[in-house]
């Protein structure tokens, strides 16, 4: 454990992903043995996809979650229809959402559809404002906010050299993102920062040089979004693979995901 944060390396994707079901059932049994719910912010892009598949088939997880009680978020999503295959709504429906039974009431999307990308982001955060039970300077608490890093060390849709990186006041926005040519809607840092425990899903060789500036570099917010990622009151995880962390100096915990 290095400053707050704990880094795992685990063998390969498969490994990182029972371990990410394991962490993501004890945050879920945790929130609901303390307060009957659980909030969590889910990832988009390709790496938590394994994640999402093995919560929706393995028995452990898909028969004995309080997936009644959960209530599923997003750290971001792209200005898309919700039906759209780059939505990472999507994304979730497909590999999970669409096999558990639960209450319409416990989704909370990002309307992306709407044709305004800063009108999600007002009214996404105006809807964890009333979930949360939030005044105007209130940050909400997740219990779980899963994310991933792009090769670039951007992370939720906090891009580098983008003014949401360094926003300090909403908890949702909408950034222009030059590079694909698009808007997008995501939690800013105060927002994500809340949680109770952030856990970073981040695997193949493609990544390991943006994880070691992440992780070992200088902080240089707006070149790597990644480290703005401080939880001010919480747990921050590292789920690595070997191939992504082949760069690192430090010795980070590994372990076996495997019971
Ligand atoms: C998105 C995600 C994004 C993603 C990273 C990593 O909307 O794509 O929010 O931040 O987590 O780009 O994506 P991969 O897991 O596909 O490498």
């Amino acid at each position: 454990m290095a400053d707050g944060r704990v880094i795992e390396v685990l063998e390969d994707l498969s490994q990182l992903t029972l371990k990410a079901a394991s962490e993501f059932a004890k945050r879920a049994s945790d929130a609901v043995s303390a307060r009957n719910a659980f909030a969590v912010a889910l990832a988009g892009g390709s790496t938590p996809k394994s994640l999402y598949a093995l919560l929706a088939r393995d028995p452990r997880y898909r028969d004995r979650l309080p997936w009644n009680r959960t209530h599923f978020f997003w750290g971001d999503e792209r200005h898309v229809p919700s039906d759209q295959a780059e939505s990472n709504f999507q994304m979730a429906h497909q590999a999970l959402l669409s096999t558990l039974r639960i209450p319409a009431g416990n989704v909370h999307r990002i309307r992306s559809e709407l044709r305004i990308a800063s009108e999600a982001a007002s009214e996404y955060q105006a809807e964890l404002r009333q979930f949360f039970r939030l005044r105007e300077d209130e940050i909400p608490r997740f219990d779980l906010i899963l994310l991933g890093m792009g090769v670039d060390g951007h992370t939720a849709s906090l891009f580098p050299g983008s003014e949401a990186v360094r926003e300090t006041s909403r908890l949702v926005t909408a950034p222009w993102v030059e590079k694909l040519n698009s808007f997008r809607i995501t939690l800013t840092p105060p927002a994500l920062n809340g949680a109770g425990c952030v856990c970073f899903l981040v695997s193949g060789a493609e990544k390991a040089s943006a994880l070691k500036a992440v992780l070992e570099g200088r902080t240089e917010i707006d070149r790597f979004p990644a480290q703005v990622i401080r939880p001010t009151n919480g747990i921050l995880h590292w789920l690595v693979d070997r191939a992504a962390a082949g760069q690192l100096q430090c010795r980070p915990v590994s372990s076996s995901a495997e019971k």
